[in-house]
């Protein structure tokens, strides 16, 4: 992508696959959800196969890979169970993440350091594969220098701790984990690596970040699918879209 574009848009319908679970059976259908989200201009669709399946399937993303027609983000940890997979499927990309059983969400960034070798062999096995990886990683230059030595393409930030501090109104921490991402998007991009960011995003969080010129992408989740609730998935895609355009184009954020 070229600087000055606007962040693609990969929404994540884990979550409809986790009201789906809550009674069994088949529906919502995340197949129907992706579809959804693609026609009101989602441009890749994410979902991240948990080792405990608490939402996301294997099924869901063999019908992924087969139903649609954009690029699939196969969120995962580089466990040898989910790298099997993931050769099987072959998606487009492959996002690297850590796992752990009793998070109830993914918490915090890979341990690229410790990591470093495990890492380093899935990566290898993956790209040669022809699937693009990216790591899910702290917004910390040490992270990313990481990366570069395991041989990723793509980092993906963890705007978490970013975004909590907003929610909870602690400015100053706010403040200083922006700081955290914008050093480390520039970063990557001195380091060749694509940058993308993701995790707790919302309309004004998503506007915001968008102003950094290096992110290409964001996925988005959570937020989306309980926006849907009340206007709609498609409304929400919209208005979510207009909100990356909007920071990406230096129209201030509304809060
Ligand atoms: N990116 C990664 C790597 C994630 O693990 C998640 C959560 O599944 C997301 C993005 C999306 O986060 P959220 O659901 O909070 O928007």
């Amino acid at each position: 992508m070229t600087e000055g574009s606007v962040p693609r848009l990969g929404v994540n319908i884990d979550h409809v696959a986790t009201i789906r679970n809550a009674r069994g059976g088949f529906g919502p259908d995340p197949v129907r959800a992706a579809q959804l989200a693609i026609a009101a201009g989602a441009d890749g669709i994410t979902a991240h196969l948990r080792e405990d399946r608490r939402h996301i399937r294997d099924d869901d993303m063999r019908r992924l890979k087969a139903e649609i027609g954009v690029p699939l983000n196969f969120e995962m940890a580089a466990t040898d169970e989910m790298v099997a997979i993931a050769l099987q499927t072959r998606p487009h990309a492959c996002c690297l993440v850590p796992e752990k059983r009793s998070e109830r969400t993914t918490e915090g960034g890979l341990d690229v350091i410790g990591g470093h070798d495990h890492l380093q062999r899935a990566t290898a096995e993956l790209t040669r594969a022809g699937i693009r990886v990216s790591l899910f990683i702290e917004p910390a230059p040490r992270a990313i220098e990481a990366a570069r030595s395991i041989g990723a393409p793509v980092v993906e930030l963890h705007t978490g701790s970013w975004c909590d501090a907003l929610t909870y109104g602690e400015t100053a921490r706010a403040h200083h984990e922006f700081e955290r991402l914008a050093i480390a998007a520039a970063a990557a991009e001195a380091a060749g690596i694509e940058c993308h960011a993701g995790h707790g995003l919302d309309f004004d969080t998503a506007r915001i970040i968008s102003a950094l010129p290096q992110i290409v992408e964001l996925n988005i989740g959570h937020f989306l699918i309980g926006e849907a609730i009340f206007t709609g998935l498609a409304a929400a895609i919209a208005t979510m879209r207009a909100a990356i355009a909007a920071g990406r184009n230096g129209e201030a954020a509304s809060s």
